[in-house]
């Protein structure tokens, strides 16, 4: 299924997010098992681990010159202080990790993460050159209304403001609703938000800069259904939740996406 425009110019990335699964083990076990299955992609792999297995997982990574990107799920903005259980950016770099997801819906609905909290982090993030994977998304209640694209331009407005360049940010667009439910977006209906994205992206940064973000689908992905998401135009990759835990399937995942020819 060939894709319908030239989206060479930007990185292809399927990006698996453990959330919080696997022990140090199991982490170093699926990184050396996932390695000669996804041989070949042409798509960036990035893996997500807990904080507790993001050295170790690094680290085999860089021994071994696998060619995973390691990176965390969440941090703090503050450089460092009395926040009893966060973790800081300097921290992440300190451990190996390249870049980190903020604001993912579990973050903003369970943690009640606000859009000028997350913004604060976005910065925090692009000031140390950790690539910010920054996740919006609409709930199920949002979409019904018909909200969907007030949502989508506000948590891009309010997590992106103040920022004048944002570098090698990559967006991720995780419907609520889709996540974790086994209900994906059609390919329709996520090729029309990535757009809308990146037309907002487009408003704030300028064509250029809105040309070359990543914007990734995330929400229920599987092997069955990431050749028809990817074929989209403006999917230019997948954050995988549940389906990133085994190798086997996420290298299924990572195949599919990768016979879409570009
Ligand atoms: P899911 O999660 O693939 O399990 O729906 C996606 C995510 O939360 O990033």
């Amino acid at each position: 299924m060939p894709r319908k425009s030239p989206s060479k110019t930007r990185d292809m990335i399927i990006a698996a997010n453990w959330k919080m699964y696997k022990t140090i083990e199991e982490a170093k076990q699926f990184v050396e098992r996932l390695a000669p299955l996804a041989e070949g992609s042409q798509a960036k792999v990035y893996i997500a681990p807990p904080f507790t297995a993001l050295e170790s997982a690094a680290k085999l990574v860089k021994e071994r010159q696998f060619p995973f990107i390691i990176g965390a799920q969440n941090m703090n903005d503050a450089t460092e202080g009395a926040f009893t259980g966060e973790i800081a950016a300097k921290m992440l770099l300190d451990v190996g990790s390249q870049f980190v997801i903020l604001g993912h819906s579990e973050r903003r609905h369970i943690f009640n993460e606000s859009n000028s909290f997350i913004n604060k982090k976005v910065k925090k993030a692009l000031a140390v050159s950790l690539q910010p994977i920054l996740c919006i998304g609409e709930t199920e209640a949002q979409r019904q209304t018909g909200d969907t694209e007030n949502v989508l331009q506000e948590q891009l407005e309010v997590c992106l403001e103040g920022i004048e360049d944002p570098a090698n940010l990559v967006l991720a667009y995780e419907p609520v609703w889709a996540i974790g439910t086994g209900k994906t977006a059609k390919a329709e209906d996520a090729e029309n938000a990535h757009q809308f994205c990146r037309k907002i992206i487009e408003k704030l940064f300028g064509k250029k800069v809105a040309s070359k973000i990543s914007i990734l689908y995330g929400g229920s992905v599987k092997p069955e259904n990431a050749a028809e998401l990817m074929a989209q135009s403006q999917v230019d990759g997948l954050l995988v939740g549940g389906a990133s835990l085994s190798p086997e399937t996420f290298s299924e995942i990572i195949k599919n996406s990768n016979k879409v020819d570009v």
